[in-house]
């Protein structure tokens, strides 16, 4: 999709116009005829610039036929990052009656205030879930979908058209971790997700090393190797870094920490539970389990352009957990690459496993600044904070409040839990060191999953969040579809955006 920007409406092309409660139209802007047609339906009350009212129109004979909606924004003082991002979305499912290619979108200059959330909104509102569909429907669909938008207000400074395209990286992005998400198990392996991510590296002339199955074994990997076993593909760690650019310009930074940041991402290609398989009712949406691993490839596509000064670190643990007669078993006992043993009480808990190993790498390699980690870990999560709250766990208040007002400022909401002493007495092995689910498990099972990751992670600042009831949908908010959201990639930005500088050169 392209987003031009432009002073003036081009009359050729259907045009959605965006208007806040009686809001006196620009005639500037938008040419004379336009200005005209708003008013009369103002003055009809068959428009009145209500949140969300769309009047399909067109401008009178006599003149070139021109498909309009007239678009409400509501009252301009309510307009605020969340709501125009719903904007955007709703404007472009509208245009879908236009059955245009090339379509102009007018806005009035409040919501230039809001550009990435908007060009987020237009981008994520495009989505097309249907990924593998063949019939001639949906291929005519595809063929007239919208792929210029000329956005058009009246003054643009380079500021303005800077965040405007970062907010389409960002929802390009977004759809792209999407689709990663949706993509069937046999669609996104292991190889593939491994070529995904390489290719992300490439792009951003990033470093990137592959942990393949001879290296996890030579490094003892027991965690990650354990769950593999049952997999018809040998599993892989990727691990990519970011380095920024040298602080060309006189801003000073403000600290002066060379550590990086970890991000850590759960990417099992499909959870069948393994040996303690999953009833079916419980199987149908699998492959959502590395939308983790999606979140952190995700973030990595836009550090370089939103010029982040931190060196970031992405490690990705990813494998199939399978059942088979090589899959581990319960009641097995596995030595972790952190030395601490694990006796396996439940197959099913397996992205504790392939993280233990991550976290540990990650933090003893790094010794990081902070360490997080984004999981779809527990069903537990979603029972008690349902699909609009991630879980968020972790050992540093300043993390967690950052991270909490990053949520907040993206519409991606997250509640923090406790781990409590109880929580990390409940994981305690009888024979090893741990369990990997607790003895009397019904209960507290998102805080006991993070008692158990906490013990891999040595003195580093950590947050763990637990996406398991986020990463799909069932009920699509405005810029969404159903299945994978894209939740987290969003409000990861937001957070190393507002991060103090470092020097890091
Ligand atoms: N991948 C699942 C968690 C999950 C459930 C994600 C539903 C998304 C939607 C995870 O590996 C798992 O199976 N967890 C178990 C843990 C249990 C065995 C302690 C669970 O939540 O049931
Ligand atoms: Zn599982
Ligand atoms: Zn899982």
């Amino acid at each position: 999709m392209r987003i031009t920007t432009h002073s003036k409406c081009d009359p050729i092309n259907p045009t959605i116009i965006g208007l806040f409660e009686n809001e006196k139209p620009d005639s500037g802007r938008l040419g004379k005829s336009l200005a005209e047609l708003i008013q009369k339906h103002q003055k009809q009350k068959s428009f009145s610039g209500k949140s969300n009212e769309s009047v399909s129109t067109h401008l009178s004979k006599g003149e070139k036929l021109q498909k309009v909606i007239l678009f409400g924004l509501g009252e301009e003082n309510k307009l605020h990052e969340t709501s125009t991002r719903n904007f955007g979305a709703k404007m472009i499912r509208a245009s879908a009656d236009f059955q245009q290619k090339e379509i102009n979108i007018s806005i009035p200059p409040a919501l230039q205030n809001h550009l990435q959330a908007l060009a987020e909104g237009l981008i994520m509102g495009n989505y097309d879930p249907a990924l593998y569909k063949t019939d001639e429907e949906a291929k005519k669909k595809g063929e007239k979908k919208t792929n210029t938008i000329n956005l058009i207000c009246t003054d643009w400074n380079t500021d303005q058209r800077s965040r405007l395209e970062k907010g389409k990286s960002v929802g390009e992005t977004v759809n792209y971790i999407r689709t990663l998400v949706n993509s069937a198990p046999d669609q996104l392996n292991t190889e593939q997700l491994v070529r995904e991510i390489k290719l992300t590296a490439k792009e951003n002339q990033m470093k990137v090393t592959d942990f393949d199955k001879k290296k996890l074994e030579k490094m003892k990997m027991g965690g990650i190797l354990a769950v593999n076993r049952g997999s018809a593909e040998p599993a892989h760690m990727m691990v990519i870094e970011y380095n920024p650019a040298p602080i060309s310009d006189n801003r000073k930074p403000k600290t002066e920490n060379p550590l990086p940041i970890v991000l850590v991402g759960k990417g099992i290609i499909f959870d069948t539970g393994g040996i303690s398989l999953k009833p079916s009712t419980h199987l149908s949406d699998m492959q959502l389990d590395m939308a983790g691993a999606a979140v952190v490839l995700g973030v990595f596509k836009l550090l370089k352009q939103f010029d982040i000064k931190r060196r970031v670190v992405g490690i990705i643990p990813i494998t199939d957990n399978a059942i088979g007669n090589t899959a581990y078993r319960p009641s097995e006992i596995v030595t972790t690459y952190s030395g601490k043993t694990v006796e396996i009480l439940n197959t099913d808990a397996e992205g504790r496993m392939i993280l233990s190993d991550a976290l540990y790498y990650g933090a003893t390699q790094y010794k990081p600044e902070y360490m997080i980690d984004f999981a779809t870990l527990t069903g537990a999560c979603m029972v008690a904070l349902g699909f609009r709250t991630a879980g968020l766990f972790g050992n540093d208040e300043e993390l967690l409040d950052k991270l909490n007002s990053s949520g907040k400022n993206t519409d991606e909401g997250l509640c923090v839990m406790p781990i409590t002493d109880a929580d990390e007495k409940g994981i305690e092995g009888q024979l090893a060191d741990l369990a990997n689910i607790a003895h009397d498990h019904a209960y507290a099972g998102a805080s006991r999953a993070a008692a158990f990751l906490k013990n891999f992670i040595t003195d580093t600042k950590w947050a763990h969040i637990d996406i398991a009831g986020t990463a799909f949908t069932k009920n699509p908010k405005d810029y969404e579809t159903t299945m994978a959201t894209g939740f987290g990639v969003r409000m990861m930005i937001d957070f190393f955006e507002k991060l103090p500088f470092s020097v890091n050169e």
